[in-house]
């Protein structure tokens, strides 16, 4: 395991850079590819460890799977939806629970056993969610310790029935999940999502030729009969681009452009927080690729106050909750996150490590049972950071170790690769090289 030295960066923080390309959008492309007919390439693939254990699954069900990482390229010749055949191994998501819970939607519609699995965190995570819906629409599913945790084992018969669900979480892998599942459906199907979670799912397989609508909190599945192998170019990981913004805001003087970030309305609740926090953006220019808005976004120093985020914006910013927490320690008052239970089963306890990680770096911080109250200004004092093994608290914690008074150092930050392998060596690209590593 790697540890990360990091000493605070004094210099001027400027210039252009892009960021790793969307981890959720190249999930979906990369599934889709595999149950459409034909070959599809996607361009701008994230090459991350997650997305890597997608494609070892894809192909494990027989697709033809051709990576060019040099390009961030991927090539995926299927012969379509009813082509998937039983794997012959089981298959492991090993950290992505996009994956597992994807595939598990997949694996529904395929005739045969499929069994999935994943390291020591996906394997407690929580499954129930997908199970039971899943079970209703008459799939043979389940999973370990009552249905709870992976592994997981389906005996798809090919055709599921119609799928009719209530999301109880606000969760676009479920929905996902019970989306690819619909697709192998015996009729129409409709789940519905009380608040809203990205919707890439939706717009890549409406892009493809699906029949899928909305009406009002409702989503519409017409099962079809082909789906089209069509090209995907994808953008860079508004998840991602969040830490490098996040440096930018907080150091003086710094400005920043990030290059072609996607911009769905249900990614950037990131980008609406910061308004309210008075931290200066703006969007450069701004287009739009198969349904979804992408654009240049310009970041420069920033003087932050405090804001409070709510249940309803919680699943349009989920995964930026950990670095906008260290964003609130540095704005003025404090700021409140309710509704986010969420976080506690998620890579890690993301409450529970964020909490104890700050209160470490001297920043007065109050775990609650479904968010955290961060007071703030504050600086943050040298101390020793646990990442839990969690990409987004590593990082979040690096970011907190440059604008830091002493350095920080960050335990086991190897994880960075779940979502963003080049991480320290773009923070290289921009000037930053006050950070060590250390085996420990
Ligand atoms: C994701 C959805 C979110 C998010 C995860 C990626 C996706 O999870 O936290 O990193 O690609 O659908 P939930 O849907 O479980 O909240």
């Amino acid at each position: 395991m790697k540890r990360a030295l990091v000493r605070p960066f004094r210099g001027k923080l400027e210039g252009t850079i892009s960021c790793p390309r969307d981890k959720s959008l190249s999930h979906r492309a990369a599934f889709i590819g595999a149950l459409s007919e034909g070959e599809t390439v996607v361009t701008g693939f994230s090459f991350c460890r997650d997305c890597l254990a997608t494609l070892s699954c894809i192909r494990a069900l027989g697709p033809e799977v051709l990576p060019f990482p040099g390009e961030g390229k991927v090539i995926i010749r299927s012969g379509g939806l009813s082509s998937l055949r039983e794997p012959e191994d089981v298959l492991n998501a090993e950290n992505s629970g996009t994956t597992i819970r994807l595939m598990a939607g997949i694996a529904s519609g395929i005739e045969g056993l499929t069994v999935l699995t994943g390291d020591e965190s996906l394997r407690k995570r929580p499954m129930r969610r997908i199970i039971e819906p899943l079970k209703k629409a008459g799939v043979e599913i389940g999973g370990r310790s009552g249905d709870r945790f992976p592994p997981l084992f389906i005996r798809g018969r090919g055709k599921i029935s119609s799928v009719h669900h209530v999301l109880e979480v606000p969760s676009a892998q479920v929905k996902s999940a019970l989306i690819f599942a619909t697709l192998r459906g015996e009729g129409k199907s409709v789940i519905v999502e009380p608040l809203p979670s990205r919707d890439h799912t939706e717009n890549m397989l409406r892009y493809v030729g699906v029949t899928l609508y909305k009406e009002e909190k409702s989503i519409v599945v017409e099962p079809p009969q082909k789906l089209r192998a069509l090209p995907f170019h994808l953008p860079g990981d508004m998840s991602s681009a969040a830490f490098l913004m996040s440096l930018a805001l907080c150091l003086p003087h710094a400005h920043l452009v990030i290059k072609d970030v996607g911009l769905n309305p249900t990614r950037t609740g990131f980008l609406s927080c910061l308004e309210r926090m008075g931290g200066k953006y703006r969007i450069l220019s701004r287009w739009e690729t198969f349904g979804e808005p992408r654009g240049d976004i310009e970041v420069e120093a920033s003087e932050l106050s405090a804001t409070s985020i709510g249940p309803e914006e919680i699943p349009l910013l989920i995964d930026e909750i950990p670095i906008l927490s260290v964003l609130a320690a540095r704005a003025r008052g404090t700021t409140t996150i309710s509704g986010a239970g969420e976080l506690r089963v998620k890579e890690s306890d993301r409450l529970r490590a964020i909490a104890q990680g700050l209160t470490t770096l001297g920043v007065r911080v109050e775990e609650k049972e479904d968010g955290l109250v961060i007071h703030g200004p504050s600086s943050f004092r040298w101390g020793v950071v646990q990442s839990f093994g969690d990409h987004r608290i590593a990082m979040s914690f690096v970011v907190a170790g440059l604008l830091s008074e002493e350095g920080v150092v960050v335990e086991d930050v190897d994880c960075v690769d779940v979502s963003y392998p080049t991480f320290f060596s773009d923070l290289e690209k921009l000037g930053i090289q006050s950070i060590a590593f250390e085996e420990s």
